[in-house]
Formats: structure tokens, sequence, C-alpha cells
């Protein structure tokens, strides 16, 4: 046992190699030299925390069943949740511009009204608010210029009939989807949001700002693991922005197979700016239009 006044227990090579192979092999997180340091200073915090002595002990709850909680606890303190609305406006740009119109030509044509959108590491759920303000928006200017036939019923729907949008936002972290989930930011995290967003999506409440419920509808919150296997499948666009990046490289070939795999024929992987598929895939062809990168899926026989 331990209290935070005692000399800090010291973190040897086997146990730290201990500690980066599980949480590697838990959630894809990578922990090289330059990271190191970080990763010792979120250990001593939670085995403080635990009041164990040992950085030894402290990975033995780790692996018992009745350490699960605190593994979550753990991977949770190791996760870098920055995040903001229209985060790289120009990759925006090419979603809404580009890859949305071609989506909704395509998907009319075939009389496929369904729409499916996955924010994969969300963090506070910002990414995904942006992507729900942009499809409204591209739907909306869609039907400018191809009327329907008949009028549309008063008020009008976000979403026009017979369109149907999902908006999938996952991450490892509990208490970044409960954020996501309660979708209320302060004037400092609305900074990028101009002001014709903020009066079509938001309601002010007190000195917060609230996403309003018709488009928070369009969003749900999960917990997924981009480490397993299993995850969401039939997507249209998948945005994994600022995730990979701390992933090693067989991890982030891994990634990219498994988003293939969940993703419609056609359909785009948008990755961060300081990220890229060059050299990990042959699966997707890169799209790129001023300044915005994105990557579409190819078919290719397994
Ligand atoms: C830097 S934030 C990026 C947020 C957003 N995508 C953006 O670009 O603004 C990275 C997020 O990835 C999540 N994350 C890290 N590893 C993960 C994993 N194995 N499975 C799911 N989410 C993960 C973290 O919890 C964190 O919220």
């Amino acid at each position: 046992m331990s209290s935070s006044s005692a000399p800090a227990p010291v973190l040897t090579e086997a146990e730290l190699k201990l500690l980066q192979a599980l949480v590697y092999q838990e959630c894809g997180m990578h922990f090289d030299e330059r990271r190191t340091h970080f990763l010792q200073d979120r250990l001593l915090r939670r085995l403080r925390e635990c009041r164990l002595d040992s950085f030894y002990s402290y990975y033995r709850l780790l692996i018992s069943e009745q350490g699960k909680d605190e593994l979550a606890r753990l991977l949770e303190n190791l996760t870098v949740n920055e995040t903001s609305f229209f985060r790289n406006k120009a990759q925006l740009d090419l979603f809404q511009k580009f890859v949305l119109e071609d989506l909704l030509r395509h998907k009319q044509a075939r009389r496929d009204y369904s729409l499916r959108f996955w924010s994969a590491g969300c963090s506070t759920g910002q990414e995904a608010y942006t992507m729900a303000m942009q499809v409204v928006d591209a739907l909306a200017y869609y039907y400018l210029r191809n009327p329907l036939p008949y009028d549309m019923p008063l008020p009008k729907p976000l979403i026009p009939q017979p369109w149907k949008v999902e908006i999938l936002a996952s991450d490892i972290s509990y208490s970044v989807l409960r954020a996501g989930q309660e979708g209320i930011y302060t004037e400092n995290q609305m900074a990028s949001v101009d002001y014709g967003y903020r009066l079509r999506y938001f309601d002010k409440l007190g000195d917060r700002y609230a996403i309003k419920k018709a488009l928070k509808e369009l969003v749900h919150f999960d917990f997924h693991n981009l480490k397993t296997e299993y995850l969401p499948k039939r997507n249209d666009v998948i945005f994994c922005r600022n995730v990979m990046m701390y992933f090693d490289e067989a991890e982030q070939k891994r990634l990219i197979d498994k988003f293939y795999r969940c993703l419609n024929s056609d359909g785009y992987l948008f990755v961060g700016h300081a990220e890229s598929l060059l050299g990990l895939t042959d699966k997707f062809q890169m799209v790129h239009r001023n300044s915005g990168t994105a990557y579409q899926r190819i078919e290719v026989r397994s």
C-alpha cells in the first residue's frame, strides 16, 4: 500500500514492457520512447489512486478479473481527446461539396435512400455533429437544385423524405461519449462555429450552447474499441481522424483493413491531416481537391 506522499515506485524496464504490451493489446495505442514519459506519468497516477506500491502489482490488477474497470479507467487516462468543430476545413469542404454530392447522386439513381456515417474515435462529439450539420445542409442544397415534384411538408423536416440518415459516433472512452451525448459546449469550444451554424443548429443555454434536438437525434453515441474485430458495417463514409497516429504501422494496417470491410463499395475514409494511407494499403484511392484529402474504397477480390 502507498500514499501520494510516499516516494514514487520505480518503473523497471521489465514492468514498462509488460504495461506497454498490455495497453497495445487492449486498444492498439503504441507508446514508443517519445511517449514513455506520458505513459509512466499516467500509470503512476492510477497506481496511486489504487493505493498500490509497485507497477507490477498494478499490472497484476489490470490483468485480473476484478481489474476490468480499472483497465478501462487507465485507457481513458491514456487517450488524447483534443477535438473541435469544423476541424480541417479543406477536408470538410471536400466532404460536403464532393463526397456528399457524389453519394446523393449515386444513391438516388439506385433508389437507395439510406446514408450511414461513422465518426470513429469521436471524442466529445464535435466531429460527428459537424458531419450532421454538413449532411443536413448538403441535402437541403441538393433539393434546392433538384426540386421534388411535390411540396415538402411544413415545418420542413431536417432530413427530407425518403432519406434516412444515421451518424454513429464511437469512442473507447466513456467520459467523452457522455459529453458528446449531452451535446453542450462552451464558448471556447464554439470558437470555430460561425454564427450561421450557431443560429440554425444550437440553442443558447446560459453561457453555453446546446445542440438542437433534431440534429442531436441524427447522432448515436456508442462504445467501440477500434482494436476489436467486430466493428459497425455498411457505412458510406468513415471519419477516423487523429486516432491512427497513436497506433504503430502494423495496427494501422489492420485498422485500415477493418475499415475497408466496414465501408460500402465506393465508400470514403477520412483520416487526420497528419495521417495518410500511403504505403499502408492498395485498397483505397486518394481523392484530393483544394487541399482536402480523402480515400475512396476500391473493389478488390480477396
Ligand atoms: C485526438 S481525438 C480525435 C477526435 C476527432 N476524431 C478529431 O479528429 O477531432 C482521438 C480519440 O480517439 C479515441 N481512441 C483512441 N484509441 C481508440 C480505440 N482503440 N478505439 C476507439 N477510440 C479510440 C480517444 O479516446 C480519443 O477520443
